[in-house]
């Protein structure tokens, strides 16, 4: 009775999860996705703990403590500009988590199985300690550079493809040499190495992306954090777990290939991890002069603009630019301009991070637009307003094929008529090359924070 409850309880939180990812599909339908989401998550929480899979209630009772106040804890301390950052150190406890349970598992599991029964757990259990350990390792040095703790630049060693694939071949055999004396009770060396050569795979991979890349290599790891909890939940035989871990790192892989999309980087590469990285650093030099206009030029420009679009990137999640960009898009509209927002994929430091901003600041969702819905009219545009944005609006990434960014497609507002750039300085984002555009003869720089700038245009408007 208590084991058909279980399984029910499973079945509707695997429901549940699936329809969080839907909702979490559209900006209207997110924060609903977000409520299936945690209903999935509390009932396959309660249902886990009925079954009879637990063997002591205090343990749990303290793990859910411990785990539950660290989670609140990062949850409401962390900074929407370091998600990123958060979303990739939980990976790694996915991926130790993987080798903890797998290590464990085989340590304790004592059921009668016959020889390929043994062998196939065997398997399970060496495939899910694997993926977990790359992820572990990938998570801890994608967390590094995104904090800024370990330097974003890629850092290649000579052959490096072929280190992978010795790599690679050793952690197969070592496989094979584990799972054919776990028959008979041993393996554990064999094992441990792989684990060991599995966190240096995983280092070398994400220590050999730096740049505009980084994003695939989050959003990879997410998919593999999903793969290796459904390869433990194969050794657990845990069927919620296999279904919950295969929705993760399947929406992750539809996500990297997106993202690859999005900056026109090969799917295949990237999974092979051999990450596009184009060469030389910052190869576009900047020649001419910069305009730099004040508060009062700017607003004189806007009012006698009649269709204007304003560009976010990461610099307004760092200004908290959000509310007052949606003030001053509320000006400009009573004002009979038209308005709108052109987001770009990959603008910020995680997906979507634009978006959630302007939602939060309550911003239309009908005026704010995608990368491909708005790049072919830049021309009909009087006035495109760029606030905190660098890679994302970078001419070189078309034209310089040398650019470490080159290829990736990227909002080409310097078509339109005029464009005003909102940053403190002439410092390059997150890739570390310079923009051209910067310096165009239709380009004028507002300089200051953009809160503080957009405040002041605001007040003066
Ligand atoms: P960036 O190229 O990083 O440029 C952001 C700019 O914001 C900087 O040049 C900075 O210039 C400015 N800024 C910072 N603080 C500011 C403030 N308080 N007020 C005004 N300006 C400020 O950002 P982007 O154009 O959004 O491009 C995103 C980049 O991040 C891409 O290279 C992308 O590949 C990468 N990335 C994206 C993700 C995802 S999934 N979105 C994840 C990781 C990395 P100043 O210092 O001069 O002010």
């Amino acid at each position: 009775m208590m084991q058909s409850l279980v399984t029910m309880s499973y079945i509707v939180a695997s429901s549940l999860f699936i329809l969080s990812l839907i909702g979490l599909n559209h900006h209207k339908t997110a924060s609903r996705g977000n409520y299936y989401g945690i209903a999935g998550m509390a009932l396959a929480i309660f249902a886990t703990i009925l079954s009879n899979i637990v063997a002591s209630y205090s343990m749990l009772i303290i793990s859910l403590l411990i785990g539950g106040l660290i989670g609140a804890r990062a949850a409401l301390k962390v900074e929407m500009t370091q998600m990123p950052e958060l979303i990739a150190i939980m990976h790694s406890l996915v991926g130790m988590t993987a080798i903890l349970v797998g290590y464990a598992n085989l340590f304790e599991y004592s059921p009668i199985l016959n020889v390929v029964e043994k062998k196939i757990h065997s398997f399970e259990a060496f495939i899910g300690i694997f993926i977990g350990a790359i992820t572990f390792a990938g998570s801890v040095i994608a967390f590094g550079k995104l904090r800024g703790r370990i330097s974003g630049k890629p850092i290649l060693l000579p052959g490096r493809h072929g280190i992978n694939i010795v790599l690679l071949i050793s952690i197969i055999y070592l496989g094979y040499l584990f799972i054919i004396a776990s028959q008979s009770g041993g393996g554990l060396w064999p094992l441990s190495l792989a684990v060991i050569i599995a966190i240096i795979f995983g280092i070398h991979m994400v220590m050999a992306i730096g740049g505009a890349d980084m994003p695939i290599v989050v959003s990879m790891l997410n998919s593999y954090s999903g793969w290796a909890a459904a390869a433990t939940g194969f050794m657990l035989s845990n069927d919620l777990l296999i279904i919950t871990g295969a929705l993760v790192g399947s929406s992750g892989a539809i996500l990297s290939y997106i993202m690859c999309k999005a900056m026109n980087r090969n799917f295949i590469n990237v999974i092979l991890g051999g990450f596009g990285n184009t060469g030389g650093i910052g190869s576009t030099k900047i020649k001419g002069d910069v305009i730099s206009i004040q508060v009062n030029e700017l607003v004189k420009m806007l009012r006698d603009a009649n269709n204007i679009m304003i560009i976010p990137g990461y610099g307004m999640a760092v200004a908290q630019a959000q509310h007052a960009v949606y003030e001053l898009s509320r000006q400009l509209i009573k004002r009979n301009k038209k308005v709108g927002f052109a987001i770009h994929p990959v603008a910020g430091r995680m997906p979507g991070h634009m978006n959630v901003l302007l939602a939060e600041a309550k911003v239309a969702y009908d005026i704010v637009y995608e990368m491909d819905e708005v790049n072919d009219d830049f021309s009909k545009i009087d006035i495109t307003i760029v606030i905190g944005a660098n890679d994302i609006v970078n001419p070189a990434a078309l034209y310089d094929p040398n650019s470490p960014i080159a290829g990736m497609p990227v909002l080409q507002c310097w078509k339109g008529n005029h464009t005003i750039v909102l940053k403190r300085s002439m410092a390059t984002g997150y890739a570390g090359v310079s923009n051209p555009m910067f310096v165009h003869e239709n380009t004028s720089m507002l300089f200051g924070d953009a809160n503080d700038s957009l405040k002041s245009v605001i007040n003066e408007l």
